[in-house]
């Protein structure tokens, strides 16, 4: 827990939490079992894209949208089929439809591009909305709002989120979905950081993660670098 300084001014310091906290570097955290960091060109052109200054946010919720759509092709590759009879125009054939539903849990409120993007691949997707804001001192997070099913009925469940910088936010998700009792759980980003990503796999080693961009590192107040800015902030305009 870090207090908040104020300068003689009268004015807030910002904290610096994760001033000398040691950090795991970015080839330390690369091969971790069941993290899957996209290798594809078109997510590394769009990343570019996202990560500049001069980006809009209307320009930037779009790239988050088609980033999260390339990630949910990629975190869907695995998911269980069962065979279906149908008539084609022309004769009868057994197709494969997907086998159970699928829930898309898109941590407040950064989290609303990637669910969209995920909407778009199966529009059938349930959207359970979960509120978790990250205090800037403690860089604890706090649950602020939770609409969560009473039945839960799922092949599997994706908490998803653009920026995995402590770690705090997404390991206190994936808490309360495992209470909740969702079967199978993945984690979706867009930018992870090492220190992270590596406290969730740690944490969570029976999920797996899906990102699109390792980045190298946190800065003392924790913010991901060279990471993106603030993705709520960038995504919705309140800069
Ligand atoms: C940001 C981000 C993640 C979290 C990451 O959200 O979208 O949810 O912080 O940090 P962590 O890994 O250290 O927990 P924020 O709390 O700023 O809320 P917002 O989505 O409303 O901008």
């Amino acid at each position: 827990m870090t207090e908040t300084s104020t300068s003689t001014e009268g004015r807030k310091r910002p904290s610096l939490p994760m001033k000398g906290v040691p950090q795991p570097k970015r080839e330390e955290v690369l091969n971790l079992p069941r993290v899957h960091i996209s290798q594809h060109p078109v997510v590394a052109d769009k990343m570019t894209r996202l990560r500049e200054t001069k980006t809009t946010p209307a320009e930037f919720y779009r790239l988050v949208k088609e980033i999260g759509t390339l990630l949910a092709y990629e975190a869907t590759a695995t998911l269980a089929t069962e065979p279906v009879e149908i008539e084609t125009p022309l004769q009868a054939m057994t197709g494969q439809r997907l086998a159970g539903g699928i829930g898309v849990v898109p941590i407040l409120r950064a989290g609303l591009g990637l669910a969209e993007a995920f909407r778009e691949v199966i529009p059938e997707a349930q959207i359970w909305h979960l509120g978790l804001r990250r205090d800037e001192d403690t860089l604890e997070a706090q649950e602020y709002y939770n609409r969560l099913p009473h039945k839960v009925d799922l092949q599997v469940c994706y908490a998803v989120d653009p920026m995995l910088a402590t770690g705090g936010s997404a390991i206190d998700a994936i808490n309360v979905l495992k209470r909740v009792g969702v079967p199978h759980l993945s984690y979706v980003g867009i930018i992870a950081a090492p220190y992270g990503l590596l406290k969730l796999a740690q944490t969570h080693p029976d999920i797996d993660i899906y990102i699109a961009a390792l980045d190298e590192s946190l800065n003392d107040r924790g913010f991901i670098l060279p990471g993106l800015g603030d993705a709520g902030d960038r995504q919705f305009g309140t800069l």
